[in-house]
């Protein structure tokens, strides 16, 4: 992607679900647009860096990235509540009449406060209302609480209106703009409207996002799905970009894998040439260069909360159908992995693999990339649930024997 334009700009972005995995994809992805010694000023919740994104671009950029949910860019930082609250009055009355020529619209307006109490949201409320006086307007937010990225595509916010968010940090209170939000008809398109095989799982187009962005391909790189069921990896890569290839043993699931292809290239208009899905056993075809980036096979499709001895038997084969994967792999051009592995919430513990996988990898020349925590696994898991995914990024070792 190309560099947006100079102007200098600091940004706050809301995270979603895995805050370690939205941050780490945040700052992977950011690299297409900003230096290294930019992204090092990523904090918990802010993106710094030395050039704007203006509003297109930073929706744009958005768009690509599966764990962050809303964009803001800072107006200023404030000393105090009061004058953090002028700052919001001056950049609606300003922005009011460009949004409104003919005037008497109501703007719509959504508060959203970070690392200061709660109880404050209502004091901004209050005073910016008051501030306003005449001009009319209307706020969107649940009560008192925080906006969310639900609430602020559905009302239209950024259509009519404005979201902004107060960030109290130790050198003042950061104020906000939001200037891009997640696109969840889109997402809902891409998820609820596809087909899909209860027994087998779907990954969330939002994880698949995380995944890809967490492989860095460079432009060109083919995505290579070998447990690819519906095909949502590969309809990710090709939303972003990207060449792919898609692969199952299942006849039935590259049957799917392909009719939402063609679904969805027309709705989100990508070449239908852009991806192959063929039936084929992932441990026993050729692979093409290319990063492998992969939901992978999370064992049987528990319909009650498992026994750790029932979560045992599955973990076992997904442990040796790994072995003959990396078996494979050795001579493959696959230098990159970004795979989920099981993790199983049973009646009476958790069972994971991670360990005895990664062992696998690591004869296999394969070693983990850490998260930016420095953390070398992150699990991505609906609250809950009966199986986690365990998000693992591989790295081909550079200096291979012979
Ligand atoms: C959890 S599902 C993947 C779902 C997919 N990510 C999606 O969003 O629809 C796992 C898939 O792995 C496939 N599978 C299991 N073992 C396989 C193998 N040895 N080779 C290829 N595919 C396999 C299954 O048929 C299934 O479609």
């Amino acid at each position: 992607m190309a560099s947006p334009s100079s102007l200098p700009g600091t940004y706050l972005a809301v995270l979603g679900r895995n805050a370690v995995l939205s941050r780490t994809e945040l700052s992977r992805s950011a690299r297409e647009l900003w230096t290294d010694d930019e992204i090092s000023l990523l904090t918990d919740l802010q993106v710094e860096n030395p050039r704007s994104l203006p509003k297109a671009p930073a929706q744009l950029f958005l768009d690509r990235l599966g764990g962050t949910q809303r964009l803001a860019v800072q107006l200023q930082v404030a000393a105090t509540v009061e004058q953090s609250v002028s700052v919001i009055v001056d950049h609606i009355a300003l922005h009011y009449p460009e949004l409104f020529p003919q005037g008497d619209h109501k703007y719509l307006l959504g508060l959203s406060s970070y690392g200061m109490g709660k109880s404050l949201n209502k004091k901004y409320m209050q005073s910016i209302t008051h501030a306003l006086g005449e001009l009319p307007h209307k706020w969107v937010n649940e009560g008192t609480q925080n906006m969310t990225s639900g609430r602020y595509f559905h009302e239209k916010v950024g259509h009519k209106g404005a979201e902004y968010i107060v960030h109290q940090t130790t050198e003042g209170i950061g104020v906000y703009h939001t200037v891009a939000n997640q696109n969840l008809r889109n997402y809902t398109l891409r998820d609820r409207h596809k087909e899909g095989d209860s027994t087998m799982g779907m990954l969330p187009p939002k994880l698949a996002q995380i995944l890809i962005n967490l492989a860095q391909p460079a432009p060109g790189t083919t995505i290579v799905d070998p447990f690819c069921g519906s095909g949502t990896v590969n309809t990710e890569a090709a939303i972003m970009g990207y060449p792919t290839l898609g692969s199952d043993q299942s006849k039935e699931h590259i049957k799917m894998a392909q009719r939402n292809w063609n679904f969805l290239s027309e709705k989100f208009r990508f070449s239908t040439d852009s991806g192959r899905f063929t039936i084929a056993d992932a441990t026993e075809r050729d692979y093409p260069q290319g990063v492998m980036v992969t939901e992978g096979w999370l064992g049987q499709n528990f319909t009650s909360r498992p026994s750790k001895d029932a979560a045992a038997r599955e973990a076992e084969q997904v442990v040796a159908l790994w072995q003959r994967l990396f078996l494979t792999l050795e001579k493959a051009p696959i230098d990159r992995i970004v795979c989920c592995w099981p993790v199983w919430y049973c009646r009476d513990g958790a069972v994971k693999v991670d360990k005895k996988i990664l062992a696998l990898a690591k004869r296999s020349h394969y070693t983990p990339v850490a998260f930016c925590d420095g953390s070398l696994g992150q699990v991505y898991a609906r609250e809950g649930a009966y199986v986690g995914r365990w998000v693992q990024v591989l790295q081909r070792a550079q200096d291979l024997p012979g």
